[in-house]
């Protein structure tokens, strides 16, 4: 295509597109980075500039950009049947074959599998079917739901209600009632002097029973967590954290909700982020990694206990008062029965914690001679580096700096997609790399470091 004919699709992307977690003003006069073409985890831009996209996209892509098996399935799912709906007790083979292929991977026995388009809708799912099992158990008053502060668990009402972000609730006039936020696990900002991890576990899940005892907890449905917090910059917990979570939980009769969004499919080395950390969730939200980006997708799994007392209500002769029209779209269960099969031919979990493992050290070997990043952190095939003006004092660069934004935009000329998510550089990229692909982002990490230190030491003197 031409240079003249992306123009023009620049200039309609202005005119006529309204863009997600976009500042509006500077896209009018900067316009937008058109991504045409995808090949395996590179992207290829509007002028032919290839990336290597080490964010899978959002966090997505983790089979590439352009998979033939995935278009496969596709195109053979779309010959047999474009769409078909599960109202009513309808289903299809496919998304039959997805259900049964999710439920075989999951850590919880004899799951239920609840179909969904967006991970927020899976996480608002999840909200719901807390709210069912309360009430179906007699305590209707349990509506209240826990999250963490700097987490982000979606963009529909409750789902950002539930995400720990101000960006995200000002102007909405969110979160909603009964939407309340405990402490974030930062091990790197978080710990009092001298503190040891196992001590700052104990004191976040104290922080947690003493919000619940301020709350009430006979008011309390349930607690939402992702594993590992990944928008909030790669927060591995410490080992027993979840399980200290787990007990007060479990004191006060308060589901655990388990966002697998980013975790799950072996982004964290396991199956599951869960599995990962020690948690034993009633409920997990997937989407994302379940289609490995290639169908919009997500799921719910539920317990056997939570699925019983939800069934309860049909025993009075009514439906389950929950659906979308595209829960359980054929298409999309095609894609994740194949996208499953894909993961378990590359024998995931092994495959993503040995590569995670020689990510991580190949990138820590630059961040460790670097002035600017002051704590490297990662677990399977996510790594996140800190931003720091002054490492000593772990202090951030200042607003003017415009740190994140120079960053982003030197890796990018050095042919490297990455994410800024808060002051932290983050890594999720496709699970497809090979030691070529490796060498490749090592290299180019280190040139955006050199440059951006140059260019921030240049910035500061005035
Ligand atoms: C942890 C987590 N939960 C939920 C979501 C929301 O998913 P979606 O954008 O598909 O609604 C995201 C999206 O990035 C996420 O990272």
């Amino acid at each position: 295509m031409s240079l003249t004919q992306f123009e023009t699709v620049s200039q309609r992307d202005r005119r006529w597109h309204l863009h997600s977690q976009t500042n509006l003003i500077t896209h009018e006069s900067d316009g937008p980075l058109i991504i045409a073409q995808g090949d395996g985890p590179y992207v290829i831009d509007s002028n032919g500039n290839r990336y290597l996209d080490a964010m899978a996209g959002l966090w997505c892509a983790s089979l590439g950009f352009c998979n033939p098996r995935l278009t496969h399935a596709a195109s053979r799912a779309y010959e047999t049947m474009g769409f078909y709906h599960t109202f009513s007790g309808r289903s299809s083979p496919a998304i039959v074959a997805a259900a049964e292929a999710i439920g075989e991977l999951l850590p919880i026995e004899d799951a239920k599998i609840y179909f969904a388009t967006s991970g927020s809708e899976a996480n608002e799912t999840m909200v719901k079917f807390a709210w069912l099992f309360h009430a179906a158990n007699g305590e209707p008053q349990r509506r209240k739901i826990i999250s963490r502060k700097r987490s982000f668990h979606g963009s529909t009402i409750a789902a950002a209600s539930m995400t720990g972000l101000p960006h995200m609730h000002r102007e909405f006039g969110l979160p909603l009632a009964g939407f309340i936020h405990t402490e974030a696990v930062d091990l790197y900002h978080g710990r009092l002097p001298g503190e040891s991890a196992d001590q700052y576990s104990t004191r976040l899940a104290q922080a947690l029973e003493n919000l619940i005892l301020k709350e009430g907890p006979e008011t309390i449905a349930a607690m939402i967590a992702e594993p590992v917090q990944a928008g909030a910059g790669i927060l591995v917990p410490p080992k027993d954290y979840f399980g200290k979570i787990a007990k007060i939980l479990e004191r006060y009769g308060i589901l655990l909700l388990d966002d697998e969004i980013v975790c799950g499919f072996g982004r964290t080395g396991s199956w599951f982020g869960c599995e990962t950390v020690g948690m034993a969730p009633d409920m997990m939200s997937m989407a994302k990694g379940l289609s490995a980006g290639h169908f919009p997708i997500s799921a719910v799994a539920i317990s056997p206990r939570i699925y019983e007392a939800i069934r309860s209500i049909s025993a009075h002769g009514s439906n389950l008062g929950h659906g979308f029209t595209n829960s359980g779209h054929p298409v999309g269960g095609a894609i994740v029965a194949e996208t499953l099969l894909v993961y378990r031919e590359m024998n995931l979990p092994r495959h993503t914690s040995e590569l995670g493992a020689r990510l991580f050290a190949q990138l820590r070997e630059i961040a460790d001679k670097s002035p600017v990043i002051g704590d490297a952190r990662g677990v399977g095939m996510l790594a996140g580096f800190e931003l720091v003006a002054d490492k000593h004092a772990k202090r951030a660069f200042a607003p003017e700096v415009w740190a994140n934004a120079r960053l982003e935009q030197i890796a990018r000329d050095n042919g490297l997609m990455l994410r800024m998510q808060g002051d932290t550089i983050t890594f999720c990229p496709p699970f497809i790399l090979t030691n070529q692909h490796l060498d490749e982002i090592q290299r180019a990490f280190a040139a955006t470091l050199h440059s951006f230190e140059r260019d921030v030491r240049e910035v500061a003197i005035p």
